[in-house]
């Protein structure tokens, strides 16, 4: 098992596992595709015999022979190889697309299914280039690969068979030239594989930094950074010159290199046969049947070379993509609470996994945890919140705040102690029971592209319209909304650039609450809110936390005055707990900051009003 991490299965283990995932769904196409590509090469190997046929019958007969006869066998054979050759490229081009697809979908549902410390792991970029290239790479590799491999090499062998049977002894002279042939073909496709790979990877770093020059204009200018960006710009494209030349030779050099070859394999067997054709051990049909054939052994080698080159490029992607899928997810309910659930299922229990669904009291017990195993980020954290508290979480930043956020969530798991929730250990309850009493708004938003609406619903899909509007009533983004042009229906661009990240704040706040949670986790959920707005929302605020329990993180103090504890989170560690005033009355850490916040507010103020 892969505990989130890369892993590397062996070479053929990877082709393997694909194998099988992707033979199993299409079968009946692959099965349908062999048949159509065997008869296929059986057709395009008989058209040489027919011209064997012809000749031999002008050759006996002169211009008796049947040629009628030859005409309709030539246009049957030609008939049929057009259905073929339709019907497989139809079936290949829609076995990509349902191979592509197999696998796109698979590795989304997968990725969906990982836990948080594998996404700290892999950057964005690396992921979605495995979901995206790589799938679609590998489904044309292995649809077209496969259409090449199905046609090629029975052609192959059917033409070798043919040759031996036609004059032994010949066919072993052009049969020996063969793997010379074949080799070298390999030889060029790996090559001329290779250089294109390298000049796409040039091309894509040009795009790249393409892309940040844009992206990042602004701050380019500020810093005075434009001659540099054209350096790095102008390197690269010379180097995507030179990669194109030598891409270019290769290419350009395979096919004439190629048809010398079969051009010396062509002359021999004229060479050889045309002595027996005059020596009158071989028929004049015959020689020609011969060279035709050691002529169309090309275009089969030529495939079959060039598809055997790429599946075995795509090794690298295949074992990339595998490997993806077969990382576990770190975090899973265990085994006695999917047996449980199991049992609920079938006895159509209430509550899926036993436990009650009155959230009473959380317990952070000895709670140590790092994000990397040698590096403690919380240290001995004990907490006991009961029903309807509001905890506030304070400290400088990188203190481990929003890590005691995300373990509540169970987005990781403590290193070491316990998390209670009704004094049970949460990892004993499932993890769909924890999410679904959880509203988080996290410190950095995320809006879905769809409506302001539908960004709000999110947070319960069964919420009516009263409710969406009612929810953004009770965190005061009401009229914020109201005020945008279409209202509700404004649409949420990619990422939600085209709102400010207050904005972005309190319309997750009201996704958050939607759902009408037991615990509220608040992350800075008003860190980029105006002065003014945060003080409305802190008077709606009260009947939004009233019986609930919530985990209140804010930096601006004032946000946090009428918490039920506040908390101060030094370095991993909880150093005061109190109220506001007995924090203060306290004189330490706390005091300081607020003091310290106290005096910036009221500078600000008096250089506003001043
Ligand atoms: N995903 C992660 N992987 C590795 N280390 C992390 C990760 N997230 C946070 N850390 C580290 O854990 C420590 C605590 O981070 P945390 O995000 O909990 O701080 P915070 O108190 O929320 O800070 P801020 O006020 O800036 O939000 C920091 O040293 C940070 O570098
Ligand atoms: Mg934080």
């Amino acid at each position: 098992m892969n505990q989130e991490q890369n892993s590397t299965p062996s070479k053929r283990g990877a082709w393997k596992t694909l194998f099988y995932m992707v033979y199993r769904p299409q079968k009946r196409v692959f099965h349908i595709l062999l048949v159509a590509a065997l008869i296929t090469a059986g057709i395009d190997a008989s058209f040489t015999l027919v011209t064997k046929a012809l000749v031999d019958d002008i050759v006996a007969h002169g211009l008796q022979a049947d040629l009628i006869r030859y005409a309709w066998m030539y246009g049957g054979l030609v008939l049929a190889l057009v259905g073929f050759i339709w019907m497989f490229i139809r079936l290949a081009g829609g076995l990509s697309t349902a191979l592509m697809y197999d696998l796109r979908k698979q590795s989304f549902e997968h990725l969906q299914r990982l836990s948080f410390r594998f996404f700290d792991n892999h950057a964005v970029g690396w992921l979605l280039a495995r979901i995206t290239s790589d799938t679609q790479r590998i489904a044309n590799v292995v649809a077209w690969g496969t259409l090449d491999l199905f046609w090629g090499v029975p052609y192959l062998v059917a033409i070798f068979g043919i040759l031996i049977y036609l004059d032994w002894q010949l066919g072993l002279v052009v049969l020996a030239l063969f793997p010379f042939l074949a080799g070298v073909a390999m030889w060029f496709n790996i090559r001329i594989l290779d250089s294109s790979r390298r000049l796409r990877k040039t091309n894509s770093r040009i795009t790249a930094v393409y892309n940040e020059s844009i992206a990042g204009v602004q701050t380019s200018k500020v810093l005075v950074r434009e001659d540099e960006n054209l350096n790095e710009f102008q390197k690269d494209t010379g180097k995507m010159y030179r990669q194109s030349m030598h891409n270019l030779l290769l290419t350009s050099a395979f096919f004439p290199f190629v048809n010398v070859f079969v051009s010396i394999a062509t002359g021999a067997a004229l060479w050889l046969g045309g002595t027996a054709v005059l020596a009158g051990t071989l028929t004049l049909g015959t020689l020609v049947a011969f060279m035709a054939y050691a002529r169309a052994l090309m275009d089969p080698m030529l495939e079959v070379s060039e598809k055997l080159a790429e599946l075995q490029r795509t090794t690298a992607c295949v074992e990339r993509v595998i490997g993806l899928l077969e990382v576990e997810p770190e975090i899973v309910d265990s085994e006695s609470v999917q047996r449980c659930m199991d049992r609920a299922l079938v006895e159509g229990a209430t509550t899926v996994d036993g436990g009650v669904d009155e959230i009473q009291e959380i317990e952070f017990r000895d709670v140590s945890f790092g994000y990397k195993p040698d590096e403690i980020v919380l240290r001995d954290f004990n907490l006991t919140v009961p029903a309807g508290a509001t905890v506030a979480l304070v400290g400088a930043t990188g203190s481990g705040k929003s890590t005691i956020a995300s373990l509540l969530c169970r987005f990781y798991e403590p290193t070491e102690g316990q998390i209670l929730i009704n004094g049970q250990d949460y990892r004993e309850r499932s993890l769909a029971w924890l999410q679904s009493n959880l509203g988080i708004v996290l410190q950095t938003p995320f809006l879905f592209s769809g409506t302001i609406r539908s960004n709000i619903r999110y947070g319960n899909l069964n919420a009516s319209d009263e409710q969406v509007e009612a929810a953004a009533k009770a965190v005061n983004v009401h009229d914020i909304i109201m005020q945008m042009e279409k209202g509700y229906e404004t649409v949420v661009q990619e990422g939600g650039n085209n709102l400010s990240t207050g904005q972005k704040q309190l319309i997750s706040f009201a996704r958050a609450i939607i759902g009408n949670p037991q615990i509220l986790v608040m992350d800075e959920a008003t860190s980029s809110v105006d002065t003014q707005t945060e003080h409305w929302l802190q008077e709606s605020l009260q009947t939004v936390l009233d019986g609930r329990i919530s985990f209140v993180i804010a930096h601006r103090l004032s946000t946090i005055r009428s918490a039920d504890m506040i908390l101060v989170i030094d370095a991993g560690r909880l150093v005061e707990q109190g109220t506001h005033e007995s924090l203060l009355a306290e004189r330490g850490r706390y005091y300081q900051l607020y003091r310290k916040q106290y005096q910036t507010e009221s500078e600000e103020q008096l250089l506003h009003s001043g």
